[in-house]
């Protein structure tokens, strides 16, 4: 298999292009084996199903809680489905062509581009002033729950702290996104230099060939590298056992029954004040 591919410069020159599109094909394969790994193993698995007395229990002592407990605000959502559009566009446009289907895709590829850049900036700013911004991040205070987690999956019944409002696998995804999207809207901001748009003027001379080709593989890596991600959490998102969590981030809410079985209310607070930020 070939990671890169080259071209020759005016000069006669072997010079960086993109990546090789053979690592599409293994992104899109990695994606769908570990799809049908994860889907194997909760079947067959001994992994641990709710415990009814428990959230009962939990349901009888937390009984001024509301029925629905508000999870992502308005805006909140607006963001993610905004970016979701943009995001899946950017894939179709990338890939179908070079997987044989040919069309004008350049065009659609950044204007959706600039959607997702634009829907990224105002994330950043929203999740910094308006949201409970350190709930997404993951550092060592969550390991006792990633073993928990982990000796869970495995069936054994421990008790051990139960998540804040992001589960540890959400937490650990945002990171991975994180980095992917950045690369790739940084990257095709500056490509936006090689292609005619009626934004700017074209320039490919702001940087030597070898830099645009480490920006071309760069591109082509994240973006090979969001196919899989893109796969995973549309696997997650429509699983029976997430629909929840799905349905949480289309109606904003989740039930008081959801919110005990599945979080830690000292962790996630819900109420007034900026512990209970959505
Ligand atoms: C899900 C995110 C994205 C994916 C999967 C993706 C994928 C790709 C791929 C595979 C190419 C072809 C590169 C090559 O020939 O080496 C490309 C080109 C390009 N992308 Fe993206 N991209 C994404 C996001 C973006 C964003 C956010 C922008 C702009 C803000 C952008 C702008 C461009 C531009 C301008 C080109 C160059 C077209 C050319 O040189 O002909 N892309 N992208």
């Amino acid at each position: 298999m070939n990671f890169l591919s080259w071209g020759r410069n005016p000069w006669g020159q072997d010079i960086l292009t993109h990546i090789s599109w053979d690592l599409l094909w293994a992104s899109l394969i990695a994606g769908l084996m570990f799809l049908v790994a994860h889907a194997s193993y909760m079947v067959l698995s001994a992994h641990r199903k709710g415990k009814t007395a428990e959230v009962d229990a939990l349901e009888a002592t937390n009984k001024d809680l509301p029925e629905r407990i508000p999870k992502h605000s308005f805006m909140a959502r607006m963001f993610h489905w905004v970016m979701a559009a943009s995001m899946f566009t950017l894939l179709f446009t990338a890939f179908l062509p070079i997987a044989g289907i040919r069309f004008a895709w350049v065009q659609w590829h950044w204007m959706a581009g600039l959607v997702l850049t634009g829907s990224i900036i105002f994330h950043i700013v929203h999740a910094t002033f308006w949201l409970d911004f350190w709930s997404i991040w993951i550092g060592p205070r969550d390991i006792p729950e990633f073993r928990a987690e982990m000796l869970r999956e495995l069936g054994h019944d421990v008790p051990g702290p139960k998540s804040g409002k992001y589960p540890l696998g959400n937490r650990l995804y945002h990171l991975a996104i994180v980095f992917a999207a950045l690369a790739v809207v940084v990257t095709g901001v500056i490509m936006m230099n090689r292609i005619r748009t009626p934004l700017f003027d074209r320039n490919p001379y702001i940087m030597s060939d070898p830099s645009w080709g480490l920006t071309y593989v760069l591109h082509g890596l994240a973006g090979v590298g969001l196919v899989g991600l893109v796969i995973a959490h549309v696997y997650f998102a429509v699983r029976p056992d997430k629909w929840w969590i799905t349905k949480g981030m289309i109606f904003g809410w989740v039930t008081k029954r959801q919110y005990l079985e599945h979080h830690d209310p000292t962790r996630w607070k819900v109420g007034g004040g900026s512990a209970g930020r959505l």
